[in-house]
């Protein structure tokens, strides 16, 4: 499929996705946040795509935001649906895939960026990375999911003092507050995600999949986490990864996951 403004790639198990306006420091316009659902959709359907890797292009950016341009002059009613929509489509939609998730950020993640950062699975950056939720500074507040997830991520304290200050945080202190796992070098950024995706890739996605709908229930209201993890447990016990993994553990040999 092509997009207008972003690309995609898949290669050895895994797609990469990269938000394509360099000249809007990759800002989430409605049409890319379109093309991002059918990206991410698509891949997650893809048998070939073990891992989904979503990544900034050029050197500035991850993403720096919403579009400002396409909702300066919103009312109420658009607002609400602006960020509903988005919420549905993107960023509680990468949240929920089945197939692992992570964010290389390489450049400002800031507001929606940031907010997609924290939608995936895990984080990577680069250290010129900065991040931050800047909305109050232009009189909104997050509206894809970041009020809920950065405390997740950082503690209450610390996001209510990002969101408040509408400051940046550099990746070293993005680090230090365990928003992302690891720091390297631009140039190192995309090699680390695919060593990791790599790692990913030797278990079994179905297990793997059953995971994320059990660590994502500890932050779903009203949802038993505990019991999700029961019922994906149990299901494990009915998957060929299961049969396959347990047997190959008692031959002492590699296991060769058929992902079913
Ligand atoms: N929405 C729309 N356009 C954006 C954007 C956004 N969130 N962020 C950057 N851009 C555009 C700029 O308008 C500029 O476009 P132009 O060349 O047509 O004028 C281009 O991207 C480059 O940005 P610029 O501001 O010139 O780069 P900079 O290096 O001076 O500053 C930032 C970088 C990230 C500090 C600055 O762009 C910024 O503050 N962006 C907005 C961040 C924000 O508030 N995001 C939350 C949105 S809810």
């Amino acid at each position: 499929m092509n997009y207008e403004n972003i690309l995609t790639a898949t290669q050895n198990g895994i797609t990469t996705i990269t938000i394509n306006r360099p000249s809007k420091l990759n800002a989430l316009n409605k049409a890319t946040i379109e093309e991002l659902h059918e990206a991410f959709d698509t891949a997650n359907k893809d048998e070939n795509t073990k891992v989904i890797i979503v990544t900034g292009s050029g050197e500035k950016a991850f993403v720096a935001g919403a579009d400002i341009s396409e909702f300066a002059n919103f009312s109420v009613e658009n607002g609400g649906k602006l960020a509903a929509k988005g919420q549905e489509l993107l960023f509680d939609f990468v949240e929920n895939l089945s197939t692992p998730v992570i964010a290389a950020v390489n450049g400002f993640a800031l507001g929606g960026g940031l907010e997609l950062a924290m939608a995936c699975h895990f984080r990577v950056a680069s250290d010129n990375a900065k991040m931050g939720l800047p909305e109050v500074s232009l009189g909104v507040i997050p509206g894809y999911g970041g009020t809920q997830r950065l405390p997740q991520l950082v503690g209450k304290g610390r996001a209510m003092e990002l969101v408040m200050t509408a400051g940046m945080i550099d990746a070293q202190t993005a680090l230090n507050y365990g928003l992302v796992n690891h720091v390297v070098s631009q140039e190192e950024l995309l090699p680390l995600a695919e060593k990791i995706a790599g790692k990913i890739m030797r278990n079994s996605s179905v297990a793997i999949s059953k995971a994320i709908k059990a660590v994502n229930a500890n932050y779903k209201d009203g949802i038993d986490g505990f019991k999700v993890e029961i019922e994906q447990f149990g299901a494990c016990f009915g998957t060929e990864d299961f049969k396959e993994g347990t047997t190959a553990f008692l031959e002492k040999r590699k296991a060769d996951f058929p992902g079913k």
